[in-house]
């Protein structure tokens, strides 16, 4: 059955799917996001990358496995398994010739729009924003909750000596949030 949430977000879904705001990148898949629309948490990334890309969904690649391997740790570690919904700074995959990059100053502009909706739609009661880039364009301002800052699962990707840090401080954060939307 449809709630106004869903109605919402179906909505949302094909005023976007036709923007071509950024010729650079937009003709690939728009990945919009996924999870719950009732989400505890909001996990914030910075843009598709190939696996995304082709798939069309947040986190399927190599970085996604890293981050869900942190959230199945935090879930364990704290017992506290919150609804979660995924998404990224920019809609579509920022590439390099077949590489992927940040996306431009321009293109996170283009798409806040865009992430300020779905802020609107889900309403998460908190974020946690993926690595420097993403803290430093999704101010709390434009999130209106609260924010925790984590590295982003590409920085273990490239030293995997951190993932045991990078899985504590995922459980840390837990602990953290789990305190303040319970009180
Ligand atoms: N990296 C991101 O920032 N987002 C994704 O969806 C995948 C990899």
């Amino acid at each position: 059955m449809s709630t106004p949430r869903t109605t919402r977000w179906r909505d949302h879904r094909s005023r976007w799917t036709g923007c071509d705001l950024c010729p650079a990148i937009c003709a690939g898949r728009k990945v919009f996001g996924r999870g719950s629309l009732h989400p505890d948490i909001l996990f914030l990334g910075i843009g598709p990358g190939e696996g995304e890309d082709t798939l069309g969904v947040p986190f399927v690649g190599p970085a996604g496995k890293i981050l869900t391997g942190a959230i199945e740790f935090a879930e364990k570690k704290t017992g506290w398994h919150p609804t979660k919904f995924w998404s990224n700074l920019v809609l579509c995959r920022p590439t390099e010739g077949h590489s992927n990059r940040d996306p431009s100053e321009d293109e996170i502009e283009n798409c806040r729009g865009r992430l300020r909706e779905l802020l609107e739609i889900t309403k998460p009661k908190a974020v946690i924003r993926l690595g420097r880039l993403v803290a430093s364009h999704a101010p709390v301002e434009l999130l209106r909750v609260q924010a925790i800052d984590l590295w982003h699962p590409a920085a273990i990707l490239r030293d995997r000596s951190r993932t045991s840090g990078y899985q504590d401080s995922m459980a840390r954060a837990f602990g953290t949030l789990r305190g303040r939307i319970e009180d």
